[in-house]
């Protein structure tokens, strides 16, 4: 099987419509590589910031990219990251680390530096793709193609839920805000914007469960002639 071969599913849309999730059960489920290419733009924004480069300075900030020592460790508990030899796995994990991320990834540059990185996890027997333009940019000539959503505000309430559960104090209305904020910029870039691709099929998981959404997308790969 070639790299053009090898399946991939590519679900993109905002952060917080559950695609970590079920692209972590999905590719559990298949057997297929998973990439977190929001752990990317995460990582480059930590690692510029721990190096004391302006998130602005697009050519240093892509050198960072090029570069990344980083590694994706598979453990009984999901993946572990590494970045420079330091388990970065909870630290990327911030809203903090997720607004350097949201900066670096708006520079074109990074993007590009980012690009071959993504392609590379393209191996058999396939690779379920989580991101915000795997179907549009990334993956064009991905066989399945899901564009997964929920309102703003369903959207804050995961998140609260998640924080709170974990002993982290937070305001709901902040929370909405800032995922307002964060879909905004992530929208109206200059490029790669979150939008869905044209061949995407939609999925509203405003009130649906994490098993729902996976059955539907499951039977996308089903009727796709993928498994
Ligand atoms: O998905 P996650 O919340 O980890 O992504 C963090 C940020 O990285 C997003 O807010 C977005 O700005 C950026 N991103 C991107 N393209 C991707 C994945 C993430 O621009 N494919």
């Amino acid at each position: 099987m070639t790299d053009q071969q090898t399946p991939v599913i590519a679900v993109d849309g905002p952060s917080g419509a559950g695609k970590g999730t079920v692209c972590a059960r999905l590719a559990a489920a298949l057997g297929w590589q998973l990439l977190d290419s929001g752990a990317l733009y995460r990582i480059t924004g930590l690692a510029a910031g721990r190096k004391g480069i302006a998130l602005d300075d697009e050519s240093a900030v892509s050198r960072i990219a090029a570069a990344l020592d980083v590694r994706f460790e598979p453990t009984s508990e999901g993946v572990r990251v590494i970045l420079e030899g330091d388990d970065v796995t909870t630290t990327i994990r911030t809203e903090e680390v997720g607004s350097l991320a949201s900066q670096v990834a708006a520079l074109p540059a990074v993007r590009d530096a980012l690009l071959q990185r993504q392609r590379d996890f393209r191996a058999p027997p396939g690779v379920i793709a989580d991101g915000r333009d795997m179907g549009t940019v990334v993956f064009t000539d991905a066989p399945v193609k899901v564009f997964l959503t929920a309102s703003a505000e369903e959207r804050g309430r995961r998140r609260y839920k998640q924080l709170t559960e974990k002993g982290i104090s937070a305001s709901l209305p902040a929370l909405i805000e800032d995922i307002r904020a964060r879909d905004e910029r992530d929208s109206n870039r200059a490029v790669a914007p979150l939008k869905p691709a044209q061949d995407a099929v939609l999925i509203d998981s405003t009130s649906m469960s994490i098993e729902e959404v996976c059955d539907q997308v499951m039977n996308l790969v089903r009727t796709a002639g993928l498994i």
